[in-house]
């Protein structure tokens, strides 16, 4: 229906929704399953199909007849083992009970925080270039979006300078996603602890968007979560999309004090009502064998990253190096054309799908984003089409 159509008596659309810009990555990624061919550095996932024995777990559960409704929070076996392996993992302890919510995805369980948290004009900071869904979905809960922008010399670090400059009254809740998508960055502890330091001095709550915290490279991965007094005021989100595979099961939870987990509990069970009770038992089987299955995956992962990292090396291409993530983020800013126009005549000329850099914030301008999750072979083919493309320019 034409929403301008002269015989509607009203404008259907909320007005909230009139500036709110469709995904860069959408749009792109229309024009790209138009076409033939492409090698696509694109998406946001995996190359590997889900381990088999979470598969199996899903259709077995099928087969004995789970096809109900779950409680709202989450079948409890599952909010247990996601409680022990919060604690294995990151040394922090949430009760299964009451401190745990099972959602679809980060994307609800993002959702259902800044819903549960951000009253009208509240102040919500992150550091970009960032997740597609952040401003949007502050936006819809008629918030204010307060971007910090990070660079590449500096590997996309947030530091608390920067916090500072841009705290104010009106902040209320910041935002982190280490590893990031699009950079790749990760923070060091130290970091973090200044970062919990000013967190503590300006009273504000932490959303902590865990997502890609397996898939680190050099470190082990520490969360903001896990240091003192922080615990109290970090909502902690994790989901099994990226280091399980697991997209398509839409599965991820949220950790977070009785109080949060209660009024995040209100949304989503008028909205949601409960996830998948299918992947639900899918994730409880992940998360019995998450070591060993992981492990393969990052190892696969890392080495496609030095791949690709030599590779923009050879090209002259400047970048830093990700640390965790599967995207890098080099820099097309010499090559004098938007990040648009680069990413769209690569697709023209190579036929090789990279996510222009802008769709993940005004600060991601200047740079692509090339995923290193697929296959080694499309991978080596892809670069010696990026290096052709630059070689001709
Ligand atoms: C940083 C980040 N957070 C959240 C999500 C959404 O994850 P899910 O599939 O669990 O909804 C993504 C997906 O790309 C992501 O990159």
């Amino acid at each position: 229906m034409n929403t301008n159509d002269s015989k509607c008596p009203r404008k259907i659309i909320a007005k909230n929704l009139h500036d709110l810009p469709r995904s860069g990555i959408r749009d792109f990624f229309d024009v790209v399953s138009s076409m033939h061919d492409v090698i696509s550095l694109g998406v946001g996932e995996p190359g590997f199909d889900t381990p088999w024995h979470i598969r199996e777990a899903s259709v077995f559960a099928l087969e004995k007849g789970a096809t109900g409704y779950t409680p709202n929070l989450g079948l409890l076996k599952l909010r247990e083992a996601c409680s022990a392996y919060v604690k294995k993992t990151f040394q922090i302890d949430y009760s299964p009970k009451e401190e745990i919510i099972i959602t679809v995805g980060v994307s609800e369980a993002l959702d259902l925080a800044i819903r549960a948290l951000v009253d009208p004009g509240d102040e919500v900071l992150y550091h970009e270039p960032c997740y597609v869904s952040y401003a949007p979905v502050i936006r819809l809960a008629y918030g204010k979006p307060v971007p910090i922008p990070t660079q590449k010399e500096d590997h996309f670090r947030l530091t608390r300078d920067q916090l500072e400059e841009k705290v104010t009254s009106k902040s209320k809740i910041l935002i982190l996603n280490f590893p990031t998508n699009p950079t790749g960055a990760t923070l060091p502890s130290k970091d973090l602890a200044d970062i919990a330091a000013f967190i503590c001095k300006h009273n504000l709550i932490v959303i902590t968007d865990e997502i890609y915290a397996e898939l680190s490279y050099e470190e082990p991965h520490v969360s903001i979560a896990s240091f003192p007094g922080m615990k109290e005021r970090t909502l902690f989100l994790h989901g099994f999309s990226k280091a399980w595979a697991m997209t398509g099961f839409r599965l991820g939870y949220a950790c977070a004090p009785p109080e949060i987990i209660e009024a995040m509990m209100k949304i989503h069970q008028y909205t949601m009502l409960c996830a998948p009770i299918l992947s639900q038992e899918a994730a409880y089987e992940a998360l019995q064998k998450a070591e060993t299955d992981i492990a393969a995956m990052r190892d696969a992962y890392r080495k496609h990253r030095n791949f690709m990292c030599a590779s923009f090396q050879k090209m002259n291409l400047p970048y830093a190096e990700p640390q965790g993530a599967f995207y890098a983020f080099p820099n097309i800013k010499d090559l004098e054309c938007s990040s648009q126009e680069f990413a769209l005549k690569l697709l023209e000329k190579e036929k090789v799908a990279v996510v222009p850099g802008s769709a993940f914030g005004a600060s991601g301008e200047g740079y692509i984003r090339c995923s290193f999750a697929t296959s080694l072979d499309d991978l080596k083919e892809a670069m010696v089409r990026i290096a052709r493309f630059l070689a001709r320019r």
